[in-house]
């Protein structure tokens, strides 16, 4: 069954479409799991809260690279891996493009020492369809203020604009090569009613559905 990855800025409504998916596939009797990074496991979700946290004893950025791949890898072998096994469709949310596009892009990190590292964290499982959220950053912006009357704003999205800005050009490079893929790119400014119909009609042309 195809394992599929939703990427994007932070608000770009990568989980809310992952979720509207996760509901049609069920609704039609196929087995889905869903899960996300950081995160998806017990020990990924405790490893979330100190990669998210803000405080004064925030990681190195290699340090941040290896917790998210810590993370990765009990996702791969506790949740990914086991429910494709069983025949399941598996939806998650970010996985190692996140990683290449905030610790290569915005934090600087050597590329080629992230992405084999990547591979190292998902044991070579790459998915078969990463579906990409495309946002200005200028609405992405406007959609943290929003959120920021609910919840406070984590460490990453307290990060400059630049730093975003250098990890929205990496997923535009990463989208364009043929040696990331590969991508289905929407529009996110798109509502998510729309972007479900465009996804459904991506998983029946490659005959998934
Ligand atoms: P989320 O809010 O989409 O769940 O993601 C949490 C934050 O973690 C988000 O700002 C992106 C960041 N992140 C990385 O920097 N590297 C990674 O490998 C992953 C998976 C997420």
């Amino acid at each position: 069954m195809p394992f599929i990855v939703f990427e994007g800025l932070d608000g770009s409504g990568k989980s809310t479409l992952m979720q509207s998916l996760s509901q049609e596939l069920k609704s039609q009797n196929l087995p889905v799991t869903t899960t996300r990074e950081p995160g998806g496991t017990p020990l990924g979700e405790q490893i979330r809260n100190l990669l998210l946290k803000n405080g004064k004893d925030a990681p190195t950025a290699w340090t941040e690279l290896f917790l998210y791949e810590a993370c990765r890898r009990q996702n791969v072998d506790h949740v990914i891996r086991p429910s494709l096994e069983k025949g399941h469709w598996v939806l998650c949310d970010r996985f190692w493009a996140s990683t290449s596009a905030f610790q290569s892009g915005g934090r600087n990190l050597d590329e080629d020492k992230v992405l084999q590292i990547n591979q190292w964290a998902t044991d070579g499982l790459n998915p078969d369809l990463w579906v990409y959220m495309d946002l200005p950053l200028e609405e992405a912006q406007k959609r943290w203020e929003n959120r920021t009357s609910f919840h406070p704003l984590d460490r990453f999205e307290m990060e400059k604009l630049s730093f975003h800005e250098k990890v929205r050009d990496y997923y535009n490079k990463m989208t364009k090569s043929q040696k990331y893929g590969p991508w289905l790119v929407l529009n996110a400014t798109q509502s998510t009613e729309t972007l479900v119909r465009e996804l459904i009609q991506e998983l029946k042309k490659r005959a998934w559905l």
